[in-house]
């Protein structure tokens, strides 16, 4: 991994051995872009921008001729209202009204390492020659601006990551309208357009597109990330598959409104953007003052989009995920959400916990409902104190009781939320977010509250502290139920434009109290399921539930188009009760376990209901999950048939670092009559190891598993035979294989 500056050419060149990035100084102060793609040797390359002269296209002041023009010029991050027609990645107001910006390069620093970004999440490093960082600084000389632009790359991944910050020399406040983190243009628009859109319960739906000419943007207009669409985007070649091809990823370390741009202009160029939304955005920035947009992650692969995920999976695990848990085995959980929904007792959480314990079951989770008068979800969001009428021996009580049985103990809270019936309400209505003079609208009967205050903010903070500092609390899961609408604050010294980034910035700063005062607790961040997904909220938290929908088939879907950018480690996932909560289907406990064994494993139904067949699959499911645990959380994962592709059957595959062991998912999903067998192909095997499958006698070499492939028929017992059947639905099957050593 080096960084290259070439005096004579003008031009930088950032690699590793397996990306290279490349820009150059044009007419000795536009900063053009070269190359992004698989690493090249060459370090004497400069722009080889096509000068020609172009009907209507413009040509700066300065220059001669009219064979050099910004219309046409790739550039690493344009300007506003200078003659680039295209998507800029700036705008800004100035006092007099002027809205144009005219960015030249002024000078470069190479920086060891990486530098962190204040305030807002950033991947890190953990040794200084693991990464280094290019800063380039560009000026508007007129408007006395300053733009850093930060790019940085690693030593192990396809990675580079990109920010920028601007700072006002002028003597006037100026408005930013728009500052994004990373704009690439490359020159030519042959490639499709993958994106990972969704709602609540079916978040993270593969789509795939053949790009065409114009902007085509996804974004938040909802205060933070969402279900809808997720701040990542990727352009790939358009015979790109799973494990072939060219991809450009981009996926944003930001939890708040976002923007993702692709631009196909007239001459057939692409330009690819990523940062925070300009829709709701506007900051003053006032002489001296600093504003730094967050962190963009560009991910190249040309091994198509599953080494794209391998890249985004081990860069988080190492470089964005911080903490005790980091790379600690994540506890099998219980949640008694879908188990008792607000109808629970002391009692009934005690005897589910001692059911749990006696499977194997090592966290108990008590979600919603445990604080404030809250039996249902129209009130007490906001009173964080244990509801004494539900818990009359209290909190701490019944923590250390659940405790006793051996299991660790953990708490939901929805931190930024406010009921109307809640005392907190009742004595702070100033705190909710909302547009002055505007009425709130509600989403779940709650309101936001209004993080850009600090005095708001801090109060939940201390609420939280004290209890977490009286009850033994191994684990939080932090919800956050509903959109932000009406963006705006009641503090009249808070402008309304900057409210939804200085929300971000509040949610950070608390995450970073609560995380750094309390390290011993795991983080599980949640918004109604996989809502608020993001790289930004994984710094902070280092697990995420990952949906709703706990429904075996749908969770197929769910966690293929999750695992496209997210680690295994982070991916909450449960078993629940059939008939399924969202969607009515019965699958079997084998196919539901067989799911939620490709995540974090938990169980989020009332265990005492359980029969005694079931209680003893659950415990082998256990037993075998603790087993493989370090495997599938931390392992190499491989998409093998995607369920986006095919409507019958889904199949994953983890290996572990030495490739002497891996598991293989299989999923039929619909039967049909009278089919044949097909063989699977398993990936990223060492070709040579010879393999045991499940311990039997069968045993395969590397490569013919790679190459040639295996049957796998999952069975289904059948009533009334003692023979299971390799036909019917929602069949599922776990193949473990191990390198047979000579020994
Ligand atoms: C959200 C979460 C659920 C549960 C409920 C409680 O919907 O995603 O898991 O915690 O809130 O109200």
């Amino acid at each position: 991994m080096n960084i290259f500056y070439n005096e004579k050419t003008k031009s930088f060149h950032m690699k590793n051995d397996i990306v290279s990035y490349q820009f150059s100084i044009e007419q000795g102060k536009y900063l053009t872009h070269n190359y992004w793609g698989k690493a090249v040797s060459d370090n004497q390359s400069k722009s080889d921008y096509r000068y020609a002269d172009r009907s209507f296209s413009v040509i700066p002041n300065e220059i001669k001729g009219r064979e050099f023009s910004l219309t046409t010029l790739p550039q690493e991050f344009p300007g506003d209202n200078n003659g680039d027609y295209r998507e800029s990645a700036l705008s800004i107001r100035y006092k007099d009204g002027s809205f144009n910006t005219a960015l030249e390069y002024d000078s470069f620093e190479i920086i060891e390492g990486k530098p962190g970004i204040d305030g807002l999440p950033a991947t890190y490093i953990s040794r200084d020659n693991e990464a280094k960082t290019l800063k380039i600084t560009l000026v508007d000389n007129s408007k006395k601006l300053e733009v850093h632009l930060f790019y940085t790359i690693f030593e192990n991944y396809g990675v580079i990551t990109r920010s920028t910050e601007i700072i006002n020399n002028n003597v006037e406040a100026i408005e930013i309208e728009k500052l994004l983190s990373a704009s690439v243009d490359f020159d030519h628009s042959n490639f499709d357009l993958v994106q990972l859109p969704g709602a609540w319960g079916r978040e993270r739906e593969i789509e795939r597109d053949k790009l065409s000419r114009g902007v085509h943007k996804l974004d938040s207009k909802r205060g933070t990330t969402s279900h809808t669409y997720q701040p990542f985007m990727a352009l790939t070649d358009p015979d790109t598959t799973e494990h072939s091809g060219e991809v450009y990823g981009m996926h944003f370390v930001y939890s708040g409104e976002f923007v993702a741009n692709v631009e196909v202009d007239e001459y057939r160029k692409t330009r690819m953007q990523m940062g925070i939304s300009p829709e709701h955005f506007s900051w003053k920035l006032n002489k001296g003052d600093i504003f730094q947009a967050p962190e963009v992650v560009m991910v190249y692969s040309d091994q198509g989009l599953n080494k794209m995920s391998q890249d985004l999976h081990q860069l988080y695990q190492n470089n964005l995920i911080r903490g005790e848990h980091q790379n600690k085995e994540r506890p099998v959980l219980i949640n008694n959400w879908e188990g008792t929904y607000f109808d629970f007792t002391e009692d009934k959480i005690e005897n589910m916990a001692e059911e749990a314990a006696s499977l194997g079951i090592e966290l108990f989770v008590l979600d919603d409902g445990w604080f404030g008068k809250r039996d249902d979800d129209l009130s007490s969001l906001g009173d964080w104190f244990e509801y004494k009428a539900k818990l009359p021996n209290g909190l701490k009580a019944l923590a250390e009781k659940i405790k006793s049985k051996g299991l660790k103990f953990g708490l939901w809270f929805e931190p930024e939320m406010i009921s109307e019936d809640s005392d907190l309400y009742r004595n702070h209505p100033e705190w909710v977010l909302k547009a002055k003079d505007s009425a709130p609208s509600q989403g779940r009967d709650q309101f936001v509250i209004d993080y850009s205050q600090k005095e708001a903010r801090d109060h939940v903070l201390n609420q939280m502290k004290q209890i977490l500092d009286d009850v033994p609390i191994d684990y939080i899961k932090w919800d956050y139920n509903r959109n932000m609408s009406e963006l705006g604050s009641q503090n009249p010294a808070i402008r309304d434009g900057e409210v939804a980034h200085r929300f971000i910035l509040g949610l950070y700063e608390m995450l970073e109290n609560l995380t750094s005062t309390y390290p011993h607790i795991l983080w599980e961040s949640c918004s109604g399921g996989g809502g608020r997904y993001d790289p930004g909220m994984l710094h902070y938290m280092p697990q995420t539930w990952t949906s709703d929908n706990t429904d075996a088939v749908a969770r197929l879907e769910i966690q293929t188009g999750t695992s496209m950018t997210m680690p295994i480690s982070s991916m909450g996932s449960h078993v629940s009760a059939v008939p399924n909560h969202q969607v009515n289907r019965i699958t079997s406990l084998k196919m539901r376990g067989d799911v939620a064994m490709a995540g974090n494993l938990g169980y989020e139904l009332d265990v005492t209901q359980m029969n005694d067949d079931d209680k003893e699959t659950v415990r082998n499911q256990i037993d075998f999950y603790k087993e493989n645990r370090s495997l599938i959380q931390f392992g190499t994962f491989y998409r093998i048939i995607s369920p986006f592709d095919s409507k019958d059957s889904t199949s994953w595959m983890i290996v572990n670092q030495a490739k002497d062991e891996a598991l293989m998912y299989f999923y039929k999903i619909l039967d049909r009559a009278n089919t044949l067998s097909a063989r699977v192909k398993f990936k990223g095997l060492q070709p040579e190891f010879l393999y045991q499958v499940n311990k039997s006698e069968s045993c395969y070499y590397g490569d013919e598993l790679m190459n040639k492939g295996i049957y796998i028929d999952p069975v289904v017992p059948v009533e009334g035979s003692t023979e299971p059947h390799p036909i019917g639905d929602f069949r599922s099957e776990i193949i473990k294989i191990s390198k047979v050593t000579n020994d």
